[in-house]
């Protein structure tokens, strides 16, 4: 009786690490997924590396306003560089990145940002963030992809609000 009491317990010791393991992680699943907004690349399309850069909107990369506070980033990486390089919008805006590889995989890393993509050729990628504080925001490729791989980098540029409302000024006048 005895003994089958100390079997019991010892098994106890190990049926409850087993059950909370798992448990843990998919609390943990599902605070980053919801909380943190950690997914799996989606389906946002498919294109051709060897035709990216003349398959809209990657044909013509760059930052545009698609609204008020928004803006969409089409990227085209490639060994060893991104196109654009240099991305400029105003504190408080919301960014989506659009981005595809004309190559091989490369990745858009944005270590002060909630951005870590990978590249991956034929396929898009969009990844959303929001830009609130002012400052430089340097981006990296973080998927090693050749030799100069490490010269692989750009840098979003936050202005204050203020000095984009006098350039919508200047603009204007
Ligand atoms: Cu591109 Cu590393």
């Amino acid at each position: 009786m005895r003994r089958g009491t100390t079997i019991y317990l010892y098994e106890l010791f190990w049926i409850l690490p087993s059950i909370a393991i798992p448990v843990g992680m998919l609390v943990a699943l599902v605070v980053f997924t919801f909380g943190a907004g950690v997914h799996l690349p989606g389906d946002h399309g498919r294109v051709e590396p060897t035709a990216v850069l003349a398959t809209p909107p990657f044909d013509q990369p760059g930052t545009v306003q698609v609204g008020p506070g928004q803006y969409e980033v089409r990227m085209v990486s490639g060994i060893w560089s991104f196109a654009p390089n240099e991305i400029r919008v105003p504190a408080g805006s919301t960014v989506t990145f659009v981005a595809a590889s004309r190559d091989v995989l490369h990745g858009l890393f944005i270590p002060r940002a909630n951005v870590n993509v990978m590249l991956i050729p034929g396929q898009v990628a969009h990844v959303t963030t929001r830009f609130d504080r002012p400052g430089e925001y340097p981006f990296f490729c973080h998927e090693y992809c050749g030799i100069a791989h490490h010269t692989m980098w750009g840098k979003v540029i936050v202005e204050p609000a203020s000095k984009a409302d006098r350039h919508d000024g200047d603009s204007a006048s």
